[in-house]
């Protein structure tokens, strides 16, 4: 009897233990799409390079001079991009003109995947 006592004392204590969900599971998961790109002159060049690997929300919650986005563009091409060097200057002016020192945008907030 004290024996099935003390199982139900440590199951309890361990049960009050365990941590709480880390994360808001009203939280949309990592990976969410939240921004598309916007119209222009180059759009079509960014997502056809630039979002086999990822959401456009990585280029949209930048804001980056145009000497960044270069260093960036060669440093995606350097992993993998897939772009033209004649393609480039209009991606470049693209992404600096939507995503430069000026660019406002709201953070996403989210949670890992399976919490
Ligand atoms: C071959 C896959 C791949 C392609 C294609 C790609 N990227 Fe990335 N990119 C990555 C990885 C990997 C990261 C770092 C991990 C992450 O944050 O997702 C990254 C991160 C970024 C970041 C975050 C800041 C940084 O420098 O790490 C920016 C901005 C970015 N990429 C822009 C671009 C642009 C612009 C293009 C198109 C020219 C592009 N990416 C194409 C793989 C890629």
């Amino acid at each position: 009897m004290k024996r099935v006592l003390m199982i139900v004392v440590v199951l309890v204590l361990a049960v009050s233990a365990a941590p709480k969900k880390p994360y808001d599971p009203s939280l949309p998961v990592l990976g969410t799409t939240f921004h598309a790109l916007p119209a222009g002159t180059g759009r079509r060049l960014v997502e056809a390079s630039c979002l086999p690997c990822h959401s456009p929300d990585i280029l949209v919650q930048q804001r980056l001079t145009e000497k960044q986005w270069t260093a960036t563009v060669d440093k995606m091409i350097r992993w993998g991009a897939v772009m033209k060097d004649s393609d480039k200057p209009a991606a470049i002016v693209y992404l600096s003109k939507n995503f430069g020192v000026t660019n406002t945008f709201t953070p996403a907030k989210t949670r890992p995947v399976g919490y």
